[in-house]
């Protein structure tokens, strides 16, 4: 099943994400990789943070050579935030690293270039991080669109940002972003963020699609709730005899996004895949998970908060 972005490339509508966290190895994700290849995944999300493009390039390449067309791939990376001022010089290295010529997509992982070591503490700020400053992002976007000159990504799309950002970058783009990634489940649907791309067709690739619920402990707070525990969706998966993980995903699916949850558990993937090929919810079920949003951002953002900011609201221009 594919979606067709606005500069006309097919893009397949259930990716796999590759952010293992703390829970699973650079191998294991590999593996899954090769995994969801042969059980028809054809989408890949990727970034240099994740630490594991080397063995996911590994993995992509004997896809590759076992007969799988590269033009049938969509492989996503990102730039992280420390490589703001070296965008050309990011995108190079992750192409070395997934061992490809051209990425479908390359996205600004944040629209902040403040930088944090990976597994810190929350509370944890960087001397160093600064508010979001437009002018500094389009300096980003220039390289990002440099890329595209130069024929080493097909697109370039955006990731983390609010209606306020997005609109300001519309504005100043010269060239435009096909698709934006958001945290998108049914307890944080992002109704604006997400209405604003659909108007502006820019294709909603949706993170986090299951509520992440094996994220660690130090992205967790009391407050947080579980997606795949609302009744809504256990009555859902329950009609459909399926796990309430695949329900959050097909419900994105029938929203117009693109969900890329993470599995690295052939069960998990494989039927996943098979769900989103084969059944769907009913008009009614769209609508009750319509009204369980509780606007409840799980990824947010503390880390990247500047010396003197209020809290992580500040990153997010108080949109919901
Ligand atoms: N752009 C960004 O800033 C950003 C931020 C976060 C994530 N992402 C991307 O989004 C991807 C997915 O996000 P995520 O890993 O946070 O969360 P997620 O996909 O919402 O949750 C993943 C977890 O859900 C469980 N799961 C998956 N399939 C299942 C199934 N069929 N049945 C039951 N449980 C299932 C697994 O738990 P167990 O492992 O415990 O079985 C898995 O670890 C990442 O890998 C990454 O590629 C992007």
């Amino acid at each position: 099943m594919n979606l067709f972005t606005h500069s006309g490339n097919p893009i397949p509508q259930l990716g796999l994400g590759t952010f293992g966290s703390d829970n699973y190895t650079a191998d294991q994700i590999s593996a899954a990789v090769i995994g969801a290849a042969e059980v028809g995944y054809r989408h890949f999300d990727c970034a240099s943070i994740y630490a594991n493009e080397p063995e996911v390039g590994n993995a992509l390449q004997s896809v590759i050579q076992s007969g799988v067309s590269r033009e049938d791939l969509w492989v996503t990376s990102k730039v992280w935030n420390n490589m703001h001022s070296a965008v050309e010089a990011s995108c190079e290295q992750s192409l070395r690293d997934l061992k490809l010529d051209y990425l479908d997509l390359f996205l600004v992982h944040w629209p902040f270039p403040n930088h944090h070591a990976q597994g810190v503490d929350v509370n944890s700020r960087d001397p160093h991080a600064v508010p979001y400053d437009h002018n500094a992002y389009m300096a980003t976007w220039a390289q990002m669109e440099r890329l595209v000159e130069r024929g080493l990504v097909r697109n370039i799309g955006t990731s983390n940002m609010t209606v306020h950002k997005l609109s300001a970058l519309l504005r100043d783009a010269a060239i435009r972003p096909v698709a934006s990634q958001l945290e998108l489940h049914p307890h944080f649907q992002q109704k604006g963020n997400f209405q604003f791309l659909l108007e502006n067709d820019i294709q909603p690739i949706g993170y986090s699609p299951i509520g992440s619920p094996s994220r660690p402990e130090r992205d967790r707070t009391p407050t947080d709730t579980v997606d795949v525990e609302d009744p809504v969706i256990v009555a859902a998966a329950e009609r459909l005899g399926v796990h309430p993980a695949v329900v959050c995903v097909l419900w994105q699916v029938q929203l117009g996004s693109i969900p890329i949850p993470f599995s690295v558990k052939r069960p998990q993937y494989e039927g996943m895949l098979k769900a989103v090929q084969e059944l769907s919810l009913t008009e009614a079920e769209m609508l009750e998970i319509g009204k369980i949003d509780r606007n409840c951002r799980l990824i947010k953002g503390h880390v990247f908060l500047w010396e003197g900011a209020k809290d992580w609201i500040d990153l997010w221009d108080d949109e919901p």
